[in-house]
């Protein structure tokens, strides 16, 4: 039976590129229905909801879904630009990325970070003598996607039972009680044994399956000592019982932030709380290329539910051009990680094949591999279209 896929194509170049990936999907042999979902900006302001339930619908039904990128707008704007009709109704903008997370629990977020041999943004590093190497980078990072520091639970003048429980500790007491209560401001850091446990569990996995020597918990556990230090308390175990061939490594976020560029390509696994994973992710995004190779995916490993979703937003600034700029690489990776979810690995190694000979050859590239600032005419300066790269993938399918 054939796979359906829901594609969410969302705003601005999520559009175009998931376009893109699908070409790339039909060229490969992969055979798929598609069916689109309504999310973003367009329908917040047309409906009052940039996640409708019908969307959600589809996704509960056919389980994996390809994401293009959404427009989030601030309090104000989001409200101005809601249709007339809906502006009695008190409704109030929210993100439909954390919506999806928060509604299917796709508490597992990937973000492998892999550099191509040839890409012109890869990080280099000066050796002894002056030389120049560049060193390849191939790290998975695991994010826990749903708790921790960007889990919601905070306020500002907290309420009198929040403020009493906070007077209970005796650190508090030392170091905040003679702050006004209106002066205060709290975010806590919730970590759950059970959510923490999932994602130590999918890192430890994915290293064994994918042949990594370690997996390294990028933390803060001695200052951190209730969080972090439950989680790096939890990972020595797991490793211990249940993946002992695998080694554990422990970095404090600092200073991974520090030596990152210093010995990138040792690490293989890396697994980290919400923010930490967000930050560290992101660190060493860029050095594969940043935003135009860096892909990812939610996956729920219970329901099986996963988006799939390049880590960059819209761009509205190049969502307009006549011939679009941007690079497609990052969709298209991820769409290579959905067909891994599916177990079409060959298919996925296909496409990723045809990707890295492009980037070796290095004649085909868009205008971030060639340094340029982003405006319509990168295409007379040499760099390639959104569709001429795609078309160069394309051609490079065996
Ligand atoms: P952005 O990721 O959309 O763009 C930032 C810059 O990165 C662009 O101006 C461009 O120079 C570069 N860039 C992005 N994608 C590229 C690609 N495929 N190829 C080459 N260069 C690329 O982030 P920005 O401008 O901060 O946000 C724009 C909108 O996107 C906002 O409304 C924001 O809320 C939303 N957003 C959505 C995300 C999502 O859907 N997952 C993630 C981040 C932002
Ligand atoms: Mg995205």
């Amino acid at each position: 039976m054939k796979q359906t896929i829901v594609t969410l194509p969302g705003d601005g170049i999520g559009k175009i590129v998931l376009e893109e990936a699908i070409r790339v999907l039909d060229a490969v042999g992969f055979k798929a229905n598609y069916v689109e979902g309504d999310i973003g900006w367009e329908f917040w302001c047309k409906e009052g909801n940039p996640l409708p339930e019908r969307t959600i619908q589809l996704i509960e039904n056919h389980k994996t879904a390809l994401f293009g990128a959404i427009t989030s707008k601030p309090k104000e704007e989001a409200f101005n630009e809601l249709a007339p009709e809906l502006k009695e109704k008190g409704l109030v903008y929210f993100s439909p990325i954390v919506g999806l997370r928060q509604h299917f629990n796709l508490d597992i977020c990937l973000r492998p970070c892999r550099s191509y041999k040839g890409n012109p943004l890869n990080f280099i590093r000066r050796g002894a003598n002056g030389t120049v190497e560049e060193p390849l980078v191939d790290v998975a990072i695991f994010r826990q996607n749903t708790e921790g520091l960007y889990g919601g639970v905070e306020w500002s003048n907290p309420p009198a039972k929040v403020y009493d429980a906070l007077m209970t500790h005796p650190k508090f007491v030392k170091n905040f009680g003679h702050v006004p209560v209106e002066e205060l401001s709290v975010s806590t850091r919730i970590f759950t044994k059970k959510a923490t446990q999932r994602i130590l569990h999918a890192a430890f996995s994915h290293a064994r399956k994918y042949n990594y020597r370690s997996v390294t918990l990028c933390e803060k556990p001695n200052v951190i000592r209730e969080t972090s230090g439950m989680m790096y308390k939890m990972a020595r175990e797991m490793q211990k019982s249940e993946f002992p061939e695998i080694e554990l490594w422990n970095t404090n976020i600092d200073a991974q932030m520090m030596w990152l560029t210093k010995n990138p390509e040792d690490y293989g696994v890396i697994v980290a709380g919400n923010m930490f994973g967000d930050i560290v992710s992101d660190a060493f995004a860029g050095l594969i290329g940043g935003l135009g190779f860096a892909c990812s995916a939610q996956i729920n490993p219970d329901s099986g539910i996963g988006v799939f979703e390049p880590t960059h937003g819209s761009a509205p600034k190049y969502a307009d051009f006549q011939v679009s700029i941007v690079n497609p690489v990052a969709m298209i990776e991820s769409a290579c990680m959905m067909l891994d979810h599916l177990e079409e690995q060959q298919t996925a190694q296909k496409i990723r094949q045809a990707i890295a000979e492009v980037i070796l050859e290095g004649n085909v590239q868009t205008y971030d591999m060639k340094k340029l600032p982003g405006s319509p005419d990168v295409l007379q300066k040499g760099a390639v279209s959104t569709q001429q790269m795609t078309d160069a993938i394309i051609s490079k399918l065996k």
